[in-house]
């Protein structure tokens, strides 16, 4: 027993004049209560640490080529593929709910898929013409594109495949390619998905050296082989072709390994660093969050998302208020800015709810 419990043993409950020498102010049950501050919703809002808003939101989207189409994906319920007409207005409505950014990824007919990504560099090609278009609608809104080989490859791989080997350094060359081709139709952010080596430098330089030094850089810094990607890979029939994404994606073991990527990243100059997935690796965006200084942003994959909409689907458990304790999740991890499919859902609630 300490000096004071011996002290407090002694006295009657709510005896007010008892002084604690160690310890003056806090002293323990029953002068601390934490349960005044949640006494209310007032006061629980009061003195909440952390909080969501619109602008923490980025909001990805799938675009197809045609018009007027909008196509389910059965592993993402209520996301859909969209052609850009609907995509326009859909990233129209987004702006003015406040969400910060767009990240687009394309679908790309299998006839246009090759080893090299040839199409990626197509200045007419749909990520170009999307960017066009939706900066032309909507001026204001941040437009971010996703820049990785795996949606144009034949192969399914994020990097150009020899031998059965995806090679590094010919990759990053196409990777500084395409980024400079987004930033020329107009993209705000490049977000190189693809975790090969030394690419946030190259696109770096080739953006300055094209003049686009105010293309920003959203580097997927800490991205793990995930299972959680499944359903994305269904959303653009991106899955590999052959083997796996361990020799570039991240083994779900490491820690130090996710900071060590996010710090050369930013010495690379990403303007933010990401971790994905989200909900698993909350340790690792609190590890990187505190060992670099640029934005962190997290990915709440499609795996994640589509866990809840399952579980809500069969009635056990409450869609909205587990989409809202796993965005703050990430806020509370220290996460700055969260890519996700609840984008527009969580914004609807936070903006109507007044308490
Ligand atoms: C591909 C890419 C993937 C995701 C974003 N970009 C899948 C992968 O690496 O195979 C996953 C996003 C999600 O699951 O929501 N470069």
């Amino acid at each position: 027993m300490s000096r004071s419990e011996r002290l407090l043993a002694g006295q009657p409950k709510f005896f007010f004049t008892m002084t604690i020498p160690e310890h003056p102010v806090t002293s323990g049950f029953p002068l601390i209560r934490g349960r005044r501050n949640r006494l209310s919703e007032r006061r629980r809002k009061m003195v909440a640490e952390h909080r969501l808003t619109p602008s923490d939101f980025i909001a990805p989207m799938f675009i197809i080529e045609g018009k007027e189409r909008k196509e389910p994906i059965s592993s993402m319920p209520d996301y859909y593929r969209l052609s850009l007409d609907l995509a326009v207005r859909q990233a129209a409505v987004w702006y003015e709910l406040g969400i910060a950014a767009v990240l687009l990824f394309v679908m790309v007919p299998e006839s246009k898929k090759d080893n090299e990504g040839t199409e990626a560099l197509n200045e007419n090609g749909l990520m170009q013409t999307a960017v066009k278009k939706m900066k032309e609608a909507v001026p204001g809104l941040t437009v971010m594109t996703d820049v990785a080989l795996d949606p144009y490859s034949s192969f399914g791989h994020d990097g150009i495949v020899r031998d059965g080997r995806i090679i590094n350094d010919e990759s990053v060359d196409v990777l500084a390619r395409m980024s400079v081709s987004h930033a020329r139709a107009g993209a705000d952010f490049v977000a190189p998905s693809d975790m090969m080596d030394g690419r946030i430098g190259e696109i770096r330089r080739a953006l300055e050296a094209n003049a686009f030094p105010d293309t920003g850089i959203m580097a997927y810094s800490a991205k793990y082989a995930s299972v959680f990607y499944g359903p994305f890979r269904d959303a653009l029939d991106s899955a590999p072709g052959f083997g796996d994404k361990k020799t570039y994606q991240m083994d779900p073991a490491n820690v130090r390994e996710a900071v060590r990527e996010a710090q050369m990243d930013e010495a690379e100059g990403a303007d933010i660093v990401m971790v994905k997935p989200g909900l698993p690796y909350l340790d690792v965006i609190r590890a990187v969050r505190e060992q670099v200084q640029v934005p962190v942003a997290a990915y709440n994959v499609s795996g994640e998302y589509a866990m809840i909409k399952a579980a809500a689907e069969k009635g056990w458990i409450d869609e909205e208020a587990a989409m809202l304790e796993s965005l703050l999740a990430f806020r509370r991890a220290g996460a700055d800015v969260i890519a996700t499919y609840w984008a527009e859902k969580a914004v609807r609630y936070l903006t109507k709810s007044r308490v």
